[in-house]
């Protein structure tokens, strides 16, 4: 990659239907917010929403980038990502006067930025927000694509829109405070577009991962810069995941339901994710999709980017349990996304619960 990257921000659009979804990619752009969005005359009225976590680290900046304006703080914490939270967004812009004119500025994690999302989604009829990703999850993943969507005490994510953002500003240098582990559940997202779009990220990863921990922009806001690309071409195609989108899947199937079985406690989100990648790529070897010095290669990664929590206490019955209610069968049947090589993936939508058991076994799990 060249070292403009590190100077001139990158821009890539989301197309959806008529509209376009710009995200812009730079080290210390979050220092231009203002300017940036004036040049794009995005909403004359801005509006933020952060966190106390976030606020008190990067607030400073934030303003100086925007002028002075008072946040609308949501406590911090997926438990907080309710109905509730929104609420308080609610209020908050009521009593700031807030109209069609006026943008929100969400400054935050994925856990924010859907929350704040959700709220411009609803708010009026829905009025324009612009997120500022502060996490690599949320840099590569959850602020790009436009689902926005709050929990429910019945379940995950069960209450949401489609909402493109007016714009997406994503800076690396924010990621400097972000805790490691953090930091690593963000990682294997970017694995996850490696493996199924990109065999140089993929390479770039096994080889850089000293640079990577290092945070070193030269190394992050280029592997930063490609997992947007490849989101952005993949939502562009396909919106509202009828099809293509499903890809952005792979590792889901099996994450989502060690997540579930753990209510939510015990990974972070990517850690899951790295396991679910692993027990794809396991079915793909088990099916002769996928030459196992492949699946050996995704392993080495996986375990190069630091410890996982253990799983060898879950058991079968129950991730399978969970699997089942999942969106993910249809007919009985699993849907799943497997890898054919580093760099490309098939869906496939036979996969019995036999077959399943066989992978979990082999991953060390109970019967
Ligand atoms: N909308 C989507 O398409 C999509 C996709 C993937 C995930 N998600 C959602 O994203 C959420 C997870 O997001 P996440 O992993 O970003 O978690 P998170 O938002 O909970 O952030 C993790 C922690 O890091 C803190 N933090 C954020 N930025 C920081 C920084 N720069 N320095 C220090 N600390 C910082 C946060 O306040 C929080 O305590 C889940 O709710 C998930 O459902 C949404
Ligand atoms: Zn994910």
């Amino acid at each position: 990659m060249t070292v403009d990257l590190l100077n001139e921000p990158v821009r890539i659009d989301v197309h959806a239907g008529s509209q376009v979804a710009p995200i812009w990619i730079g080290d210390g752009i979050s220092e231009r917010i203002g300017a940036i969005l004036d040049e794009h005359a995005v909403g004359a009225r801005r509006l933020i929403v952060s966190n106390p976590v976030v606020w008190r680290l990067h607030g400073e900046r934030i303003v100086r980038a925007l002028g002075a304006v008072e946040p609308i703080l949501v406590p911090d914490g997926e438990r907080y990502k309710n109905l509730q939270s929104v609420s308080k967004i609610y209020e908050a812009l009521i009593r700031a006067g807030a109209d069609r004119g006026s943008v929100i500025v969400a400054v935050g994690g994925g856990v924010l930025g859907d929350t704040a999302g959700f709220a411009a989604a609803t708010f009026l009829r829905g009025i324009p927000v612009v997120q500022v990703p502060t996490t690599l999850l949320a840099q590569v993943d959850s602020a790009i694509g436009g689902k926005v969507g709050v929990n429910h005490a019945l379940g995950k994510n069960l209450i949401g829109a489609f909402h493109q953002p007016a714009a997406v500003l994503i800076d690396p240098a924010l990621l400097t405070t972000l805790p490691r582990r953090e930091f690593r559940s963000g990682l294997y997202e970017v694995v996850k577009y490696g493996v199924i779009a990109s065999p140089d990220l993929f390479e770039r990863l096994l080889r850089q991962t000293k640079s990577i921990f290092a945070k070193d922009p030269a190394v992050i806001v280029p592997a930063i810069v490609e997992s947007c690309r490849i989101k952005a071409d993949v939502v562009s195609k396909d919106e509202r995941e009828s099809g293509l989108r499903r890809i952005l899947n792979y590792g889901h199937t099996v994450g989502h339901a060690i997540e579930s079985v753990t209510k939510y406690r015990r990974f972070r989100h990517g850690e899951a994710i790295a396991y679910g990648m692993l027990a794809a790529a396991d079915l793909a070897v088990a099916r002769g999709a996928l030459a196992d010095v492949h699946r050996q290669a995704i392993a080495k990664l996986i375990g190069q980017l630091g410890p996982l929590p253990p799983i060898l206490d879950l058991t079968i019955p129950e991730i399978l349990e969970v699997v089942r209610r999942d969106k993910k069968v249809v007919n009985g049947k699993l849907h799943f996304v497997i890898p054919i090589q580093i760099g490309a993936t098939v869906t496939i939508d036979d996969v019995t619960e036999d077959e399943l058991t066989a992978v979990l076994r082999r991953m060390g799990l109970k019967q």
